[in-house]
């Protein structure tokens, strides 16, 4: 088949979380099961400079944003065989120094930026040579490629357009913006009701996107059921619930190039479920780097995060605070509200010889943690699917959850599978619970039989991209079949 792949996030071009991985591993994903992909983002800054291969291509936009004609360019960069990245160069737009927001504040033109990027996806799907056979547009940054492609498929004589998947990777994200913004879709008022891109009067455009994509996928099976509950559904399950029979869930894979504890460049000391050896001598690195004392025996637990609400930061900093009476370290690589950051650094200050914190980006250090701790702690309050519990299941360092979304998918409590058990679960949410789960590790770390056993089992499970595309091929057909009028559901796929 043909994708249409859009995101305002692409590893490795652009990344802030776990989209930009997911993205990235689907594209290749598809091209190398025989498939043809292309994926549309915006260039943004230092992209051409780290991807001097670049081509600007034969290609001007020139699409309203309201009253306005915006200018831009298509830069394309051809990565292997059947996977094409396209750049929009809007550089009023995108050439800044950061992705959606800067020193905390997010930029306060993003109802134009993105609203401009979704018009330039439509007018490539319905304009490139290619002709893609279906669009795959993610969150809400491309949430209204649907209804302007169907626009355009009512009014503008777009005979034939393929249909549109969309995927949503965190419903807590949804583009709302003042009505006034509607005005920059050029959309006719039909478009901005409640069945529509309205919400409470406001523009949203993730709304939009799931009112008008033939299919909707989120990135696990139990998110997709909790979107549709009012606990998790953020104001919009309601209407997921009336669109239950095409909302699909799909976990993540984890792409095995760039997270391989045998391959990976950021590692000092490779290591396989085989030879575990390396991951000890990694910890110990690790120790020092962080400026803790070298302690291989010390149990030491990591997380790497975006320090928002969504990943339980306020228990987390509580059961440390319980935890760090026992003989353990902790390090946090993570960035984003500066009160949460002020509380990781207040930790650290007051046990310095336990807690080391690192306040910033980085890519490198993300690998060292999932090597060298023995635990890794992700107390989301609700969570997709998420990345780094499968990144740690597969660098055999053990992941402390609670039992949500993609990480009640992706993690095997003993309670579940004594045999299988590869993490440890906590459903309450709080800092009572999580330090509960914290004890549980350090009995654990006590046993090291049975530590082995688990790391053996983590390092074993199987998240390669192979079975979710085609999981996602499964849905982009269906989607043909919905976009075309077919009864898809006598067609032999089930959800
Ligand atoms: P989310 O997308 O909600 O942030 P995920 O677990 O899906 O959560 O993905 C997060 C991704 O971002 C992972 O690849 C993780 O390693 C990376 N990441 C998050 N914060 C940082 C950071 N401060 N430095 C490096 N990588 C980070
Ligand atoms: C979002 C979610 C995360 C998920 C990622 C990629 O950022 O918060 O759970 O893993 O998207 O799908």
């Amino acid at each position: 088949m043909k994708i249409l792949l859009a995101s305002s996030e692409v590893h490795p071009y652009s990344k802030t979380g776990g989209l930009a991985d997911m993205v990235g591993a689907l594209g290749k994903a598809l091209a190398r099961s025989g498939h043809e992909a292309g994926i549309v983002t915006p260039l943004y800054q230092g992209i051409h400079e780290r991807f001097p291969a670049l081509r600007r291509m034969d290609w001007q936009f020139n699409l309203p944003l309201g009253a306005q004609p915006v200018p831009a360019e298509l830069w394309s960069l051809e990565v292997e065989k059947g996977l094409t990245i396209y750049f929009i160069d809007q550089p009023g737009f995108y050439q800044r120094a950061g992705i959606y927001l800067e020193n905390h504040v997010s930029y306060p033109d993003n109802a134009e930026r993105f609203i401009f990027f979704s018009k330039c996806v439509a007018n490539l799907a319905r304009y490139l040579p290619w002709r893609p056979d279906v669009v795959h547009v993610n969150d809400w940054q491309a949430g209204l490629v649907p209804a302007l492609m169907l626009h355009q498929r009512r009014g503008e004589g777009w005979g034939n357009p393929p249909p549109v998947c969309l995927t949503i990777h965190n419903l807590a994200y949804q583009g709302i913006f003042p009505a006034a913004a509607f005005t920059l879709t050029n959309l006719p008022e039909e478009f901005f009701t409640i069945e529509g891109a309205e919400f409470y009067k406001q523009l949203n455009c993730l709304k939009a996107g799931i009112a008008f994509a033939d299919v909707i996928t989120t990135v696990s099976p139990r998110y997709a059921r909790e979107i549709t509950t009012e606990e998790f559904g953020c104001g919009l399950d309601g209407l997921l619930r009336r669109r239950q029979d095409r909302l699909f869930g799909i976990l993540n894979g984890v792409d095995h190039e760039e997270w391989n504890p045998l391959h990976d460049p950021f590692l000092k000391h490779p290591y396989s479920a085989a030879r575990l050896a390396g991951k000890r001598k990694n910890k110990i690195e690790l120790q020092k780097e962080m400026g803790l004392p070298v302690a291989a025996d010390a149990p030491l637990f990591g997380t790497i995060t975006r320090l928002a609400e969504q990943k339980g930061v306020d228990i987390q900093l509580g059961a440390l605070e319980e935890m760090l009476s026992a003989d353990i370290q902790f390090v946090l690589l993570g960035s984003g509200s500066v009160a949460f950051e002020r509380g990781y650094h207040a930790l650290s200050r007051r046990f310095p010889s336990q807690v080391a914190v690192q306040i910033g980006y980085d890519e490198g250090l993300s690998h060292r943690i999932e090597a060298g701790c023995d635990f890794y702690i992700m107390p989301s309050r609700f969570e997709p699917s998420g990345l780094n519990q499968m990144y740690s299941l597969r660098y055999g360092t053990i992941p402390i959850v609670r039992a949500v979304g993609g990480l009640d998918d992706s993690v095997i409590d003993f309670s579940q599978n004594a045999a299988r058990a590869n993490g440890i679960k906590f459903r309450e949410y709080s800092a009572r619970a999580l330090a509960q789960a914290v004890r549980k590790a350090l009995a654990l770390y006590q046993q090291p039989g049975l530590l082995r056993r688990y790391r053996q089992n983590a390092m074993k499970t199987d998240f390669s991209w192979d079975q979710t595309v085609d999981e996602y091929l499964k849905i982009y057909q269906i989607a043909e079949k919905i976009n075309s009028g077919q009864d898809w559901r006598t067609a032999g796929h089930g959800p």
